[in-house]
């Protein structure tokens, strides 16, 4: 069954990190733990922090919408996934879209760390009402919400943003080929955060549990656009825990090779990290016009989704 579009095309991407670093050996001062463990356990070098969310989206997003070559005036729709939003009434899209000078509607995502995908499925649908452009930003200051002094949870989460403008493309050279979404509110209290307090976790539940939705989101996604493993040019998992990516990997059939990682300068950004990775893999030449990329995100919740797109977007 073919996935309805009017095309699909990201025809701008920027991304931002904020200044500040905390390295595996900073975090040795306030937890027991060690560089080595956390590379080993989980992939991660360092975390960015500092900045809100509203800021580290505004500046994505102004990368993102010069690389499209597009203007304040033509944009249709901004949608904001964060887990880590300024405050918790109102949502941190209207503070970014009046930052940027949008005049259009503004709406905040929260899907944990899949709501950049969600996002990106929700502006297909918005496309399919007739809008031209939307803004699909990831953005996260997770310091706000992470114990730095918790070895469970402190090792794990940075800050970050990434931003796409997505397109119309009548010419159907840039495509949506097919989409797949879930949660399973059941595992609520296996990753959460209450009011005014830090995340926890139980790390090898979500460990499991992620390594299954990936699967079957993949799964679905590829079944549905009549694809194998072998005809992705690039996967672009959530970057939470390299483990968790080559566990999915042995069942779906992707190798290393086709993926894209950033998992050690980033660590865990949450809504922002595959927009993110797919801003330096487009620094790094990985995508082409035809190629087809799979952007797979797990999370919180527990929610996952996934899209598989026909690249005729911006290309470096
Ligand atoms: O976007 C989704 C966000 N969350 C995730 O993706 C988290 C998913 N889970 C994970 O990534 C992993 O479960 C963790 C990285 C959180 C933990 O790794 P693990 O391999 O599941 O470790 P574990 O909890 O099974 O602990 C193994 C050992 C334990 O010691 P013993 O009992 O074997 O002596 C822990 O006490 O490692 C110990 N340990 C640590 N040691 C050094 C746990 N955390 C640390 C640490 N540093 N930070």
């Amino acid at each position: 069954m073919s996935t309805p579009t009017n095309g699909f095309r990201l025809s701008g991407v920027g991304s931002y990190l904020p200044e500040k670093i905390i390295t595996n050996a900073d975090l040795t001062a306030s937890m027991d733990t060690s560089d080595e463990w956390i590379r080993e356990r989980t992939g991660i070098g360092q975390r960015h922090v500092g900045g809100t969310t509203s800021e580290l989206a505004t500046i994505a997003s102004r990368k993102a919408m010069e690389r499209a070559n597009v203007g304040p005036e033509d944009i249709d729709q901004l949608l904001l996934a964060t887990t880590s939003p300024d405050f918790i009434c109102p949502g941190t899209a209207p503070e970014v879209a009046y930052q940027l000078g949008l005049d259009c509607g503004a709406l905040d995502i929260q899907a944990a760390c899949s709501g950049w995908v969600y996002g990106l499925i929700m502006a297909n649908g918005l496309l399919l009402q007739g809008m031209k452009k939307i803004l699909v930003v990831g953005a996260e200051a997770l310091d706000q919400i992470t114990d730095y002094t918790d070895r469970n949870t402190g090792i794990l989460f940075g800050n970050g943003a990434g931003a796409a403008v997505v397109e119309t493309d009548e010419s159907r050279a840039g495509d949506l080929l097919s989409w797949d979404m879930g949660a399973a509110g059941e595992y609520v209290h296996i990753l959460y955060a209450e009011h005014g307090d830090v995340l926890k976790m139980d790390g090898r539940e979500v460990f499991r549990q992620a390594v299954t939705a990936m699967q079957r989101s993949a799964g679905n996604a590829l079944e549905r656009a009549g694809l194998t493993a072998a005809d992705i040019d690039l996967v672009i998992p959530h970057q939470a825990n390299v483990r968790i990516v080559e566990a999915a990997w042995k069942r779906l059939g992707f190798s290393m090779d086709q993926t894209a990682m950033r998992l050690e300068e980033t660590g865990n950004t949450s809504a922002a990290s595959i927009p993110l990775v797919l801003d330096k893999a487009l620094d790094e030449g990985r995508l082409q016009n035809g190629s087809t990329v799979m952007f797979l995100g797990f999370g919180a919740g527990m929610t996952w989704a996934c899209t598989i797109v026909r690249w005729a977007g911006e290309t470096r």
